[in-house]
């Protein structure tokens, strides 16, 4: 399986022109890929549905959790996009690049007091408040500072997306967000209007990850505009601003079918406008917070075969310098990827293999049941698709030290995060 952006020549993967065999050799693996002309791509292809849809009114987010370091909020920022960022750490890196804070949204079910501070100390764009408590905080915390905390409340709307369990977060059992059916959204949404330190702008919900349908987004938007209608009218308060969250599939083996953008966009933001008309509603601001589907399809990830080993009538191991410690997502979820032998590209991928890590942990899995070339130790193995949820979710288990990320464009590559060292490990030990 190929992405527009990956070409194979000589019997070596390339990715946005520049040889992967190559970028292995130049820096090292394990090795994140990511190409930034598509990241950048994708980016327009979210800003020019959203503006086909609502013109000026509406703005694309990037769901920052996703892939977060500086080089790539710079991206963001230039692209014109705004970030959602969940902790005083994303907060902190996108304001060392100058990130507009009016365009920065601030989301997490638990913000402490520290990072609310911090947050308003920069004048981030808005909170998505998550809980009472947390409401009552950022209200004292504004009043203090002499202002008023512009705020979309975190809203779960019921919606089953049809995904995974451990992603979705739409529905009632959840830690995120307040809850329609029990009543106490609107009781929430009351008590927070009459807040001095608090102005009430927005609503907002995600109903969860990786969806391939329109049909959940309908439903989040009946629900949330039928919401709107009756703060307005029992309770004046006026909703300028609808935040339909992120979720939107990617690509990471041959079943999944994603909707690009546009199609998905226009038909999202017509069932909008047509359910603010017949509630009455004025069509609000829409916000999206693409996260997963700016950066994963952009990123490939490198490793180094170290050993081979065939139990025989049982399993394939191939062994990379990486695993769990770079990407987690196998031993979490169970997510499925798709990889190829990087200098062997061209041949057939006719083994079955488990693609296993380096860590102490038999867990320590990228996938199970791979279709693969034949391949042997000092082999160059991609993975696809892992430009979200790796970086971001990688860890020093074992000490092993974070991998480097190199954005390339037009051909050329440049180290966009450095390889950790032993040093940087044992930094903070006292
Ligand atoms: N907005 C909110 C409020 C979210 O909670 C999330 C993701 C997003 C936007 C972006 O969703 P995306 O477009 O990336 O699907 N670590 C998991 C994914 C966790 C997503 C959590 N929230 C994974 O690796 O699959």
């Amino acid at each position: 399986m190929l992405y527009p952006n990956q070409t194979i020549k000589d019997n070596c993967l390339y990715i946005g022109g520049a040889n992967t065999v190559e970028l292995a050799k130049e820096y090292g693996t394990p090795l994140y890929v990511m190409d930034e002309d598509m990241i950048r791509e994708t980016c327009r292809e979210f800003k020019r549905a959203i503006y086909d849809g609502v013109g000026e009114n509406g703005l694309v987010l990037y769901a920052s959790k996703a892939f977060s370091c500086r080089a790539m909020y710079r991206l963001v920022r230039e692209e014109g996009l705004g970030i959602d960022v969940v902790s005083g750490g994303e907060l902190y890196t996108a304001m060392k690049e100058n990130f507009p804070p009016e365009k920065i949204y601030f989301h997490g079910n638990n913000k402490t007091a520290d990072e609310i501070e911090l947050a308003l100390s920069y004048g981030v764009g808005r909170f998505a408040v998550d809980n009472k408590e947390e409401l009552f905080l950022l209200n004292e915390l504004s009043v203090k500072r002499g202002v008023r905390a512009k705020i979309s409340f975190r809203i779960k709307p019921g919606i089953d997306a049809h995904t995974f369990d451990a992603v979705m977060t739409g529905q009632i059992d959840s830690k995120f967000g307040v809850a329609l059916e029990n009543g106490e959204a609107f009781e929430i949404m009351k008590t927070a209007a009459a807040l001095p330190g608090i102005e009430v702008v927005g609503v907002h919900c995600h109903i969860g990850s990786q969806i391939f349908t329109t049909e959940p987004f309908f439903g989040a938007v009946d629900v949330m505009v039928d919401f709107i209608a009756r703060l307005r009218r029992e309770l004046s308060i006026d909703i300028r601003e609808l935040n339909l969250g992120g979720g939107y599939g990617i690509k990471y083996t041959e079943e999944d079918k994603p909707i690009a953008p546009a199609e998905m966009f226009s038909k999202v933001l017509s069932h909008l406008k047509e359910k603010c008309e017949k509630t009455g509603e004025p069509v609000p601001r829409v916000l999206i917070e693409p996260g997963r589907s700016i950066v994963a399809a952009a990123g490939v990830t490198l490793y180094t075969v170290g050993s081979v080993k065939t139990i025989k009538d049982v399993r394939t191991y191939v062994s990379v310098d990486g695993g769990m410690t770079d990407n987690p997502r196998y031993a979490l979820y169970e997510s499925r990827y798709t990889a190829t032998v990087a200098n062997r590209a061209s041949e057939p991928q006719s083994e079955t293999i488990t693609l296993a890590g380096r860590c102490c942990e038999s867990g320590d899995l990228i996938g199970k049941d791979m279709p693969l070339q034949k391949t042997k130790a000092g082999d160059i193995l991609a993975v696809f698709s892992t430009g979200a949820y790796n970086y971001s979710m990688a860890s020093n288990y074992n000490r092993v030290p974070r991998a480097a990320t190199v954005f390339v464009s037009g051909g050329k590559s440049r180290e966009v995060i450095r390889r950790e060292s032993y040093e940087d490990i044992i930094r903070n030990d006292l």
